[in-house]
């Protein structure tokens, strides 16, 4: 499993997932299995996890290795059909609920991914195959303003007018197909200082575009608080601030007894508090950790109760 993707925040992710080893689990982004295999490691027979991915390549991997374990089942779905697969399972509540969001350093590596500037390959980043849009769609014919709020948006590039600007003439003169192609166009309005910094914002603009990852992630946050039984725990690793940013916010209303105005002599909401937070400040991974696995640097985790 090192060998695609090294699990992030191990320990501590199982530390704060589990409660009861006899518990059902699920475990949203399976990949590599890092993260489910520990899980299954550490739950008894009584156990159940419950892992999906929506890319084909991780879950076929994953199933050949872990499919035989007679208390897991699998899935090659989104996770934000939690709902859908807990009814799949007969399932009414989990114990836990967990997700390591983003791709696995296999995907980032895969060549026909296009994941990264890094490599040539086609401009691709669906992690679902079955998606019909392409970052190559996108960059080849997309309006000029349409490309510039999506990386201006999702990737938080302040120079992203000027960069889709250059995109934009050179598409006239042919289109614009390889992860290389872009990244040398977006070289000629960057300063080298900047550029690693800037070609990862636009990457990682085009991705979430694409995948649609923040509203997966919101409807897969606002099912599992519906799907947690009481005491049942979620826990969620970040890779950047948009993402973050989602999970804190939903973990911070969900654990508010009361949303009416300050000024408000008693409480007329009837908000219902359902999450305690267990992570005041995101848990980092350790020096020792930082040390093996660069990937691991920009990782966040929070964690939550259902109560
Ligand atoms: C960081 S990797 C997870 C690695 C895994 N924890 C391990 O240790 O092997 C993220 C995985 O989640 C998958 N993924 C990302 N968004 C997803 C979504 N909305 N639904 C299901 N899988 C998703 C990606 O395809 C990728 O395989």
């Amino acid at each position: 499993m090192g060998d695609f993707h090294t699990p992030v925040l191990l320990n501590e992710s199982i530390d704060y997932l589990i409660t009861d080893k006899s518990g059902t689990y699920f475990d949203g982004t399976l990949g590599f299995g890092g993260h489910s295999s520990k899980i299954l490691e550490t739950i008894n027979k009584n156990g159940l996890l419950v892992s999906t991915d929506v890319d084909l390549d991780a879950f076929n991997y994953s199933k050949s290795k872990l499919g035989k374990a007679q208390n897991m089942k699998l899935y090659n779905f989104n996770f934000s059909k939690i709902k859908i697969i807990s009814k799949l399972e007969s399932i009414k509540a989990f114990n836990g609920i967990f997700a390591d969001l983003g791709i696995s350093s296999y995907q980032i590596d895969d060549p026909a991914s296009g994941f990264t500037f890094r490599k040539e390959a086609k401009l691709d980043l669906r992690m679902d195959k079955t998606i019909k849009l392409t970052a190559a769609e996108i960059i080849n014919s997309f309006a000029e303003d349409e490309i510039s709020n999506i990386i201006f948006k999702y990737g938080e590039e302040r120079n992203s007018r000027k960069i889709v600007r250059r995109i934009c003439e050179k598409r006239k003169l042919s289109s614009i197909n390889t992860t290389t192609n872009l990244a040398e166009i977006i070289s000629e309005v960057v300063p080298e200082r900047f550029l690693k910094k800037t070609l990862s914002r636009v990457f990682q603009a085009l991705r979430i575009y694409i995948n649609k990852e923040l509203d997966v992630l919101k409807t897969f946050l606002d099912d599992s608080v519906d799907l947690l039984a009481e005491g049942g725990r979620i826990v969620v690793l970040t890779y950047h601030s948009l993402e973050d940013r989602i999970v804190k916010e939903k973990f911070k209303y969900e654990s508010l007894a009361c949303i009416c105005p300050k000024d408000y002599p008693v409480c007329r909401c009837e908000k219902v508090q359902r999450l305690k937070i267990l992570t005041k400040k995101p848990v980092y991974p350790s020096a020792l950790e930082l040390s093996l696995n660069r990937r691991a640097r920009s990782a966040k985790l929070r964690a939550a109760v259902r109560i």
